[in-house]
């Protein structure tokens, strides 16, 4: 993995200080390049928002609004006043997620959020009643668990038993419940098949499986019409270094031929990126403070574990990585370093779940040089451990 030299610099400087480094750092060009290439080469009628379970940091919702990101995908409470804190409004604003509380519902009813997200009955029921209870209508999304997912993905969400939203197969008897609620103002469907997709075909055709299920809906249902269409998020980056990024323009074009295809003119296509956009804006730095040969092995301890990156571990992946050399004097002549061999990365914690990296060909290291993990700004600090062994949180540096 290479780094550019505003990146080298800033991890240099830091480590100058002499203290133990264990931090994020964040750079956000790429987060609003992308967002900008989203907004100039999407078709007609696709709407971009940014899901902030990402990277719930200040800076990515403000370089998602000065980026031009239509609004904000929330799954809770402490994200919406996140977002707001950011400049949003609660009309850009949409709720997703199963088990969302009556207090969350109340919030986002009163404050006018731009659509809730059905996923089940029970949250539909509940919904209209605090609508009720408010004198107020909502305008709502149902979710769906489709029938179909897409297989190779890092993470599914639809296909089989699954905790999000209402499955295909019920759709003909959950629906009249909820077009009976005449509070809940039915706008569409959001069907949200796979996360981490780097393949445009299965997205495609993950699109063509959902307009297939709307133009269903409709002629079983011709009191509806699906105006909104979310297909939730899903873009992938290559982790793996296999050499392939998301094909950003093919996907564009494909989208509109479908939507022609369809006649879906004149619809509103949701977007809700993640990943996408925020896994590249970020680093997770930590101090290598030993390196032990054990059994065959070499064992690199930073001073980070998954307290602070689970990622990795719970995803079994190694993400991409170099170390930053600070050249440290040895602290006893016969210390152990790196040269040229694969390694164990794990950090301070008292599990051997612990791990950040396993067998990553290292070049060179030793202790004191600072371990830097990419794409480490989607899903790096927010789902992480953080309370386990009580070492202090990381610092978030954004340059
Ligand atoms: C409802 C919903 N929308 C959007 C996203 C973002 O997905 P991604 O990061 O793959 O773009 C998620 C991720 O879990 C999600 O649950």
């Amino acid at each position: 993995m290479n780094l550019q030299p505003n990146i080298i610099d800033t991890i240099r400087s830091r480590a100058s200080s002499g203290t133990t480094q264990n931090y994020y750092l964040y750079h956000l060009a790429p987060m609003r390049k992308k967002l900008a290439q989203l907004v100039e080469i999407m078709p007609q009628g696709v709407e971009v928002f940014y899901a902030m379970k990402a990277n719930p940091h200040h800076a990515f919702l403000q370089a998602a609004k000065s980026g031009g990101a239509v609004g904000i995908e929330i799954a809770s409470l402490g994200e919406a006043h996140k977002a707001i804190a950011a400049g949003f409004s609660p009309s850009q604003l949409i709720y997703t997620g199963p088990g969302k509380s009556k207090e969350e519902l109340h919030w986002c009813v009163s404050e006018g959020v731009r659509t809730i997200h059905i996923e089940s009955l029970v949250e539909a029921y509940r919904l209209h009643q605090i609508c009720l209870d408010l004198n107020t209508t909502q305008d709502v999304l149902l979710r769906i668990n489709a029938n179909f997912d897409i297989h190779d993905a890092q993470t599914t969400f639809s296909g089989g038993s699954k905790k999000f939203g209402i499955d295909e197969e019920k759709l003909d008897d959950a629906l009249p419940h909820i077009l009976a609620l005449p509070s809940l103002h039915f706008r569409g469907l959001h069907v949200y098949a796979a996360s981490g997709v780097l393949n445009v075909d299965d997205l495609i055709q993950n699109c063509r499986l959902v307009f297939q299920m709307t133009r269903s809906i409709e002629s079983t249902h011709p009191a509806i019409h699906c105006d909104i269409i979310d297909f939730g998020g899903g873009f992938g980056v290559d982790y793996e270094a296999l050499g392939h990024d998301f094909d950003l323009q093919a996907y564009a074009k494909r989208l509109d031929d479908l939507i022609a295809e369809f006649s879906f003119e004149g619809r509103h296509f949701v977007l809700e990126l993640g990943r996408y956009l925020a896994a590249d804006c970020g680093w997770f730095c930590s101090e290598i403070l030993d390196i032990k040969a054990s059994r065959g092995k070499k064992q690199v301890i930073c001073a980070g574990g998954i307290n602070h990156f689970r990622r990795p571990a719970a995803l079994s992946i190694n993400h991409p990585m170099t170390i930053v050399s600070m050249h440290k004097p040895a602290i006893f002549p016969e210390q152990e370093s790196i040269s040229r061999e694969p390694v164990y990365f794990g950090g301070p914690l008292c599990t051997s779940a612990d791990k950040l990296a396993n067998d990553v060909w290292i070049e060179s290291a030793e202790v004191g040089d600072i371990a830097v993990f990419g794409l480490a700004g989607a899903y790096g600090l927010t789902m992480s451990n953080q309370e386990f062994l009580s070492h202090a949180r990381p610092e978030e540096i954004v340059i």
